[in-house]
């Protein structure tokens, strides 16, 4: 059986299969340009970093703290204002026009391969 394996250059070093929702998310997170701001391996950029920061707890400028999960990460996409990581800008603009929910569905299970 011959697989086709679509190859991107950009995508090319990691190694999802073609289809699946990590696939879909990390193709995503590169077309949206989530890249731009959000580092994946630790690098500090515009915002924080993905490396290892599903289930990390973070803290606000309001002075809660939460436990990053599915919930966090949706609402932080949908409504990037209601909440702002200290040490951070708000310079984050709302996707909630661009993704559906099945995008950002897509983007949470990324995010939580990110070690
Ligand atoms: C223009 C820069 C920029 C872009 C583009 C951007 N973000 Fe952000 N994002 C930020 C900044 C800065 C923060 C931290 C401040 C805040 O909480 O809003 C943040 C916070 C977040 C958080 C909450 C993280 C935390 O630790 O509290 C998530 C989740 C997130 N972004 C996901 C995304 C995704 C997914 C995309 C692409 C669809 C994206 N961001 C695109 C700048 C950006």
């Amino acid at each position: 059986m011959t697989f086709f394996i679509a190859c991107h250059p950009s995508i090319s070093k990691e190694k999802f299969t073609p289809g699946t929702p990590e696939f879909k998310g990390q193709k995503l997170f590169k077309d949206m340009a989530c890249d731009a701001c959000h580092s994946i391996d630790g690098t500090l950029n515009r915002g924080p970093t993905f490396k290892n920061h599903y289930g990390k707890e973070i803290l606000h400028t309001d002075g809660s703290v939460v436990i990053i999960d599915e919930k966090y990460i949706r609402e932080s996409i949908i409504f990037p204002r209601k909440f702002i990581a200290e040490g951070f800008p708000p310079i984050m603009p709302s996707y909630k026009p661009v993704l559906s929910d099945e995008d950002i569905a897509n983007l949470i299970i990324y995010i939580k391969t990110l070690k």
